[in-house]
């Protein structure tokens, strides 16, 4: 049996807005496609979530708790795309669960 779905809520700043999203576990499989569906519709996630293409990057600016990750390709893609900085992440590699509660992420992409 399946845990009940407990409320999320992520803020995103993308070109200069700051967007209070709610969600709930389970909604979304990742942070890439929460913002792609809710903000952003071009070349954001051109990999759909594959870690390779470093499009749904996200500056990392405050968190409750670290926000739980898929490991697929993040390292390289990051290194590959700018330089390895603690709190960049991609944003497909970042599974939205109840530690995304309170995450304040910016795109970058
Ligand atoms: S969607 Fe391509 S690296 Fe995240």
């Amino acid at each position: 049996m399946q845990a009940p779905a407990k409320n999320i809520t992520i803020s995103v700043s993308y070109e200069g807005e700051c967007h209070e999203i709610q969600t709930y576990t389970n909604e979304y499989r990742s942070l890439m496609m929460l913002i792609y569906d809710r903000i952003c519709t071009e070349s954001f996630g051109e990999c759909l979530g594959m870690g390779k293409c470093g499009t749904c990057m996200v500056e990392v600016i405050s968190c409750r708790r670290q926000p739980t990750g898929y490991d697929r390709n993040e390292d390289m893609t990051l290194l590959r795309n700018i330089s390895a900085k603690e709190n960049i992440r991609l944003s497909c590699q970042l599974i939205v669960d109840e530690n995304m509660d309170g995450l304040k992420v910016k795109v970058l992409s």
